[in-house]
């Protein structure tokens, strides 16, 4: 199992043990996380899956891809660490992953 955090807008952290090969926003989504959306249930289509990726985490997690960074495009208040959570696949090297909630989704 691989740690994950998803820190709400507000600051409260959400602390999961989670399989390899699932994404940010599954953990999210599955519990009700405020502020994650997900409208289009992880296809990278809407960008309401938004997040910042703690900076310690930045390198680790990577990169958007093309598609990923052209949807990003839609996001609210995109910063240097926006990603799509739907487009972050846990691994080990994310063990102990941090995430920060957006104040809202576009
Ligand atoms: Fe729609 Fe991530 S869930 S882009």
């Amino acid at each position: 199992m691989t740690r994950l955090t998803i820190v709400e807008f507000g600051g409260t952290r959400h602390d999961f043990d989670v399989e390899n090969g699932t994404t940010v926003m599954e953990t999210a989504v599955r519990n009700s996380v405020p502020g994650i959306e997900a409208e289009c249930g992880g296809a990278c289509a809407c960008a309401t899956c938004h997040v910042y990726v703690d900076a310690d985490w930045a390198a680790a997690a990577g990169r958007p891809d093309p598609m990923e960074e052209d949807m990003l495009d839609f996001a609210y208040d995109v910063r240097p660490t926006s990603r799509l959570s739907c487009q972050i696949k846990m691994t080990g090297a994310l063990d102990g992953l941090v995430v920060h909630v957006p104040e809202r989704q576009a």
